[in-house]
């Protein structure tokens, strides 16, 4: 089964699954979108108002701040899968609980499994925290992580998250240079 088989079957299962915590509150499922084939994958938070409406992610303003931050990179959206630590929009926009990112966690392992990508973009302290869980993100944002996780070398690079940048003028200015220097990373990367 191809990849994009793969998570079609799994966004069916997801949609069938009534224990998710967030399901009742929310309009629509946002299991993630973009290139089901990319070696980077995005992980944000989890749904705001304008996803919860379209079922897409980082579609609102923040998406629209990440679209510019990929390009400062030399990545376009559709080169990336994009996708969020919980896939139902919380009440009110509040942070998920840690009940609820266990409850869709088993869901995203799935979806990293999937995509099987060979760097991951965190946005925002939750989903950095599924891979570096002992770190602040003021002092490691922008820096590259070669980890193992589940037994394969990933590369992490744990970024704010696009919504922190609209609300405080000099996050965005730190996380611009992230950008900026994600994409010297991954260019010595396809030199190496
Ligand atoms: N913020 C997120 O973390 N994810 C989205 O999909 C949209 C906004």
């Amino acid at each position: 089964m191809d990849k994009y088989t793969q998570l079609h079957k799994l966004k069916d299962d997801m949609e069938k699954d009534d224990l998710l915590p967030l399901k009742k509150g929310a309009s629509k499922l946002v299991f993630g979108s973009g290139n089901t084939k990319a070696s980077i994958l995005c992980i944000g938070e989890g749904p705001g108002r304008t996803e919860d409406a379209t079922g897409l992610p980082f579609v609102g303003q923040a998406g629209k701040l990440l679209d510019k931050l990929l390009l400062l990179a030399g990545l376009e959206r559709k080169k990336v899968f994009i996708t969020n630590i919980v896939h139902h929009r919380p009440p009110e926009n509040r942070d998920p609980l840690p009940g609820e990112i266990s409850a869709y966690g088993k869901y995203l392992d799935k979806i990293i499994e999937i995509i099987n990508p060979r760097v991951v973009i965190t946005l925002g302290r939750y989903s950095m925290a599924k891979f570096l869980p002992d770190v602040f993100i003021s002092g490691v944002h922008g820096k590259k992580f070669d980890i193992k996780w589940k037994g394969k070398n990933i590369i992490v690079i744990p970024m704010y998250h696009p919504a922190a940048s609209l609300r405080n003028g000099k996050v965005l200015e730190a996380e611009k240079a992230d950008f900026v220097q994600l994409g010297e990373i991954l260019s010595k990367m396809k030199t190496a």
